[in-house]
């Protein structure tokens, strides 16, 4: 059973300066909610109750986030303001929360390495709170790649289709179909131009890792950008055993860039709050 759900959460934000010069980029709002908690209510969906995060220096509003303010509960108690926080006291109740830092940024397979002694020695997930996704119409998709976890035992991504030139943005796979919806992958690039890239398959903020990916990550050296890059350490995962790209049911969203971000907010804002969904 997968109980831990990994937030790399250290990065700077830089395309959506100057909003992330002092705030963590997680911590931006969709409509009247951080998405690092939308993040989080996905794990808690797929009943991942562990939840660990890799911040870094400016970053200790994420864990002010998901602890109690005492003032603020006092100042609302009874008042139709409490519904607001229905929803992060429910995630304080059920999970519970382990921080680390990344003291020097060095990419996401550093990041994911520097949560080792958080994670042990188990399989968990993996979740970059800026690909917000959503899926209106059952499963969200942590929980779907639980399900198919426990069908397959082995290192899963999320996937979904591209336009070719924006290949460059992403970790891009190939593989051999062996379901409409699931890859056996066989070969992975981290942000290839268009010519060099394998498919048009981009991998998307979610993973679910076995826990020998910590020692690929060890012998890993730094690759695209000079960063070690999960993406090459799942490579290696994927030649000497099974790793398995996984087309999601749902919506994505990329919330590091204002296109995303205002995407988002529009769906979240017709969906949800104009629903009465506001916390
Ligand atoms: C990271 C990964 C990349 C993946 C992307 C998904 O890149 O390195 O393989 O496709 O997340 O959002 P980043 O967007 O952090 O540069």
């Amino acid at each position: 059973m997968i109980k831990k759900c990994l937030f790399p959460a250290a990065g700077y934000g830089t395309r959506f300066l100057p909003a992330t010069k002092a705030m963590p980029k997680e911590m931006l709002p969709i409509v009247n909610k951080p998405l690092i908690q939308y993040g989080v209510e996905e794990a808690l969906e797929a009943g991942l109750t562990e939840i660990s995060m890799v911040t870094g220096r400016g970053k200790r509003s994420l864990e002010d986030h998901f602890d109690i303010s005492y003032e603020l509960e006092q100042q609302i108690r009874d008042t139709d303001k409490e519904k607001y926080l229905t929803g992060i006291r429910r995630l304080i109740n059920e999970c519970t929360f382990a921080y680390t830092r990344q003291v020097e940024m060095k990419g996401l397979g550093h990041a994911i390495l520097t949560a080792q002694p958080l994670i042990g020695d188990e399989a968990f997930a993996v979740v970059l709170a800026d690909d917000l996704c959503l899926n209106l119409e059952g499963d969200g998709v942590l929980t779907q790649m639980v399900k198919l976890y426990n069908q397959f035992r082995c290192s899963i991504v999320a996937i979904q289709e591209v336009p070719a030139e924006e290949t460059h943005k992403y970790g891009v796979i190939a593989g051999e179909m062996i379901r409409d919806d699931i890859y056996r992958v066989n070969s992975m690039v981290e942000k290839p131009k268009p010519e060099d890239a394998p498919s048009n398959l981009a991998i998307i903020g979610r993973y679910i890792l076995t826990p020998d990916i910590f020692d690929i990550i060890k012998d890993t050296p730094p690759g695209k950008g000079g960063e070690i890059q999960i993406t090459d350490a799942l490579m290696k995962q994927a030649q000497n055993g099974c790793v398995l790209a996984y087309k999601f049911k749902g919506q994505r969203f990329d919330c590091g860039g204002a296109e995303g971000y205002i995407d988002a907010t529009n769906f979240c804002f017709e969906n949800f709050y104009k629903a009465g969904k506001v916390s």
